[in-house]
């Protein structure tokens, strides 16, 4: 475990602490049995399984922090998306002193403790994709993911432009609590919310999942007596779901009802191609190189940016969609 000056950008918060500390590093590797092993260990407290997207983006990050290139990464998924799972992770992380911890939060609220932990710990925390809530940017050093709120904002130009005479139309969200489908609702809603046409029909939880999408939007349609003509999906299983739920009422998905979705993982490329899907906005979930440069500039005690975006793109055709299958990762 090697030992170095730590997080400049909290220095506002731990002040001379971490100065001092710094200046005695060396005595420092004493404590840390003065082994001068410059493997750097990365705790990384993960959401686990839950889709494309989301195994795109930890398994870049696993593939990124390896022994060869001087870490040692110990990934702990959480237990069926649980919270108190992360938290015991983390716990860990810190009592056994890792160099850093890397945060996918399955929930916004409740990582006040455990980051002041850290922070008393002199351990960086860096969010990666997840947000936190209220968002104490003194209680981590960064986040890096793409912006929620201007991919959101991208479908809602779309969705503007595309219903120029106005449309009924239904939100799939992510789970309730977690912070992307918060700022993804800001994004839409600043934007669509100021157009009259565009009515809200509704809105609903189907937990990223596409089965969950499609029995949802069945309900939705069989009491909207299909009078829905536009769907913003928060991510593309869902998405994916609402299609299946369109062809199954006798309808056709881009025809009767056009749909949106965020994430622009394969499926739904391939979907969009076909023109069961109209717009995906990309999320892009391959940051791992990014997330490394980051964690050396933090342990080499430089300053970083509160939020890193990663940059995304977006696909409003079946020939853009066809263009990029290709050559894609996820
Ligand atoms: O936090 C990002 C979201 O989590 C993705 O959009 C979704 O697919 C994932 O499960």
């Amino acid at each position: 475990m090697r030992t170095t000056p730590r997080v400049t950008r909290t220095l506002a918060v731990v002040g001379a602490l971490t100065l001092g500390l710094a200046a005695c590093g060396g005595d420092d590797d004493s404590s840390a049995g003065g082994s001068g092993d410059e493997t750097i260990t990365v705790g990384f407290v993960a959401v686990g399984p839950e889709g494309g997207w989301r195994q795109a983006n930890e398994a870049n990050v696993q593939d990124t922090f390896t022994e060869e290139a001087g870490f040692d990464l110990r990934y702990a998924p959480a237990t069926n998306l649980d919270q108190r799972s992360q938290i015991d992770a983390f716990t860990s992380f810190v009592d056994e002193g890792v160099d850093v911890i890397l945060l996918s939060a399955t929930e916004g609220a409740g990582w006040e403790d455990s980051l002041r932990r850290a922070q008393e710990a002199e351990i960086p925390v860096i969010l990666i994709d997840r947000g936190i809530e209220p968002d104490d940017t003194d209680l981590y050093v960064t986040r890096i993911a793409p912006d929620n709120f201007e991919v959101s904002t991208a479908v809602a130009e779309w969705a503007v432009s595309e219903f120029p005479d106005g449309a009924n139309y239904f939100v799939l969200e992510g789970p309730a609590g977690v912070s992307v489908v918060n700022e993804r609702n800001r994004g839409w809603d600043d934007t669509v919310g100021a157009v009259p046409g565009l009515v809200k029909t509704g809105a609903q939880t189907a937990n990223w999942s596409t089965e969950e999408a499609k029995s949802v939007f069945e309900t939705v349609l069989r009491a909207n007596n299909n009078d829905i003509q536009l769907v913003f999906a928060q991510n593309d299983e869902m998405g994916l779901g609402a299609a299946i739920a369109v062809e199954e009422a006798g309808l056709t998905p881009g025809v009767d009802v056009k749909i949106a979705t965020i994430d622009g993982t394969r499926p739904a490329l391939e979907a969009l191609a076909e023109g069961r899907l109209s717009f995906v906005a990309e999320y892009n979930p391959l940051f791992g190189e990014t997330a490394l440069e980051v964690v050396n500039q933090v342990l080499a005690g430089e300053e970083v940016e509160p939020y890193i975006v990663v940059p995304s793109e977006v696909f409003d055709s079946p020939e853009a969609a066809t263009e990029a299958l290709p050559t894609r990762q996820y």
